[in-house]
């Protein structure tokens, strides 16, 4: 990665500001939700370890939902600091505010290896509004910046792209590897290598598979998605979901993708129901020239997974994002789940989107299999469609003799 990391800041000793991405689900789920999906507060992890064995004083900072400038209690961070403090074994403190002088204070009494956790970023408007006073405020609490929030890292807020400009600077362990696992397939992938995407909408991909297309040898597609496709090859979808504003654009990608010899794999076979729900009175697999009116697709059918699969085998890297159907529904989850079976059997570069994908994968107990489980939805998304995410853009660049 170009830009500093923390092999080249002097983290020794020092108060460290740590901008993580600890957005679990609690809103949904309250404070026990955490236990069950806290694969963001794991990854950050090591980074956390890597400052405690320097004797740093750790100030954690991270945003939590959408509480849109105003303090709302549901989304308090201290149940964050309480599973964290569980995962790290030591004491981490929930302070009851970001910036101000009690949290000054609180910091200023810290030791060599305490931690603490800011209150939620978003409770001041001046986060999303990246408000460069705001920025600096939170600067002020430390000596040394570290961004680990890569899953915040494609929003220009003020405490992602602020820090740096008042205070050494550098990405921690999960960006940097979240940047150089995704860079590598995208920019020297070993080859062959395979795009697998899914999820609801087509248009939600669009700019990934224009940055893909040129870089892919093969391209899957599947999940409410692939309506549009089948539809753009003349296919009955019943009344599934489709974007007839990209049925054209479907269609032209289609071409596009034979010109450039990319091999598309859409599905040959769906499960369908007769309502969109967990239990429709009637389901069953059908050959895609044979879906039936007010009949919706909810998931790649078995010959399609089978094929897919066979298709996948020999492919040395593997980027998979969105669901292969409507895995919350227990019926429709076959084809999800079996690719990620699938995919962590491969002897392959296997990375995972964050978001759903990622969530999927962790429910089968697969994480571990697979080589990187990105920890970015949004984040990683942009990363693939080739934006340069404001995160990671505002850190500093490694100067010559840092290599
Ligand atoms: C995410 O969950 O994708 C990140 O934490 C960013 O959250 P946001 O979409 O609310 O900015």
């Amino acid at each position: 990665m170009d830009r500093k990391t923390l092999q080249d800041v002097d983290v020794r000793g020092k108060t460290v500001l740590l901008r993580a991405d600890f957005n679990v689900p609690i809103a949904e789920g309250g404070p026990e939700a955490i236990a069950s999906y806290d694969q963001r507060l794991r990854v950050t992890i090591p980074t956390i370890r890597y400052l405690i064995d320097r004797d740093c004083k750790v100030v954690l900072c991270s945003h939590l939902g959408r509480p849109k400038g105003e303090v709302v209690e549901e989304l308090r961070m201290a149940p964050i600091a309480g599973r964290l403090s569980e995962l790290l074994s030591r004491p981490v403190e929930a302070l009851c505010d970001c910036i101000g002088p009690e949290v000054e204070e609180s910091v200023s009494q810290m030791q060599a290896g305490e931690l603490v956790l800011l209150e939620n970023l978003r409770f001041y408007p001046g986060e999303e509004n990246n408000d460069p006073e705001f920025a600096r405020a939170l600067a002020s609490l430390a000596e040394v910046f570290v961004l680990d929030a890569f899953g915040s890292a494609h929003r220009a807020h003020a405490s992602i792209v602020g820090p740096p400009r008042y205070l050494p600077s550098a990405a921690g362990l999960l960006l940097q590897r979240e940047v150089e696992i995704i860079g590598k397939a995208l920019e020297s992938p070993t080859r062959p290598l395979a795009t697998v995407l899914g999820g609801a909408k087509a248009s939600d991909k669009i700019k990934l598979l224009e940055n893909l297309l040129n870089r892919t040898d093969a391209l899957f597609i599947g999940g409410g998605m692939a309506a549009t496709f089948l539809k753009a090859q003349g296919k009955p979808v019943g009344a599934s979901l489709i974007e007839g504003d990209l049925i054209e654009y479907a269609g032209d990608l289609i071409a596009r993708a034979r010109d450039r010899s990319v091999a598309l794999y859409l599905p040959r076979d769906v499960m369908i129901a007769s309502e969109f729900s967990d239990n429709p009175s009637q389901i069953s697999s059908v050959d895609v020239d044979h879906i039936p009116d007010r009949y919706h697709i909810m998931d790649i059918g078995p010959l399609t997974l089978e094929g897919f699969s066979a298709r996948l085998s020999p492919c040395k890297t593997v980027i998979w994002n969105g669901p292969m159907g409507v895995f919350e529904y227990d019926k429709f989850a076959k084809g999800t789940t079996g690719l990620a079976k699938v995919l962590a059997s491969l002897d392959a570069t296997t990375i995972i989107g964050g978001g759903s994908t990622a969530e999927a994968v962790e429910s089968l107990g697969l994480s571990d299999q697979m080589t990187h489980v990105s920890s970015g939805g949004g984040a990683m998304l942009e990363f693939l469609e080739g934006k340069e995410l404001p995160g990671i853009a505002a850190l500093p660049l490694k100067t010559p003799s840092a290599h």
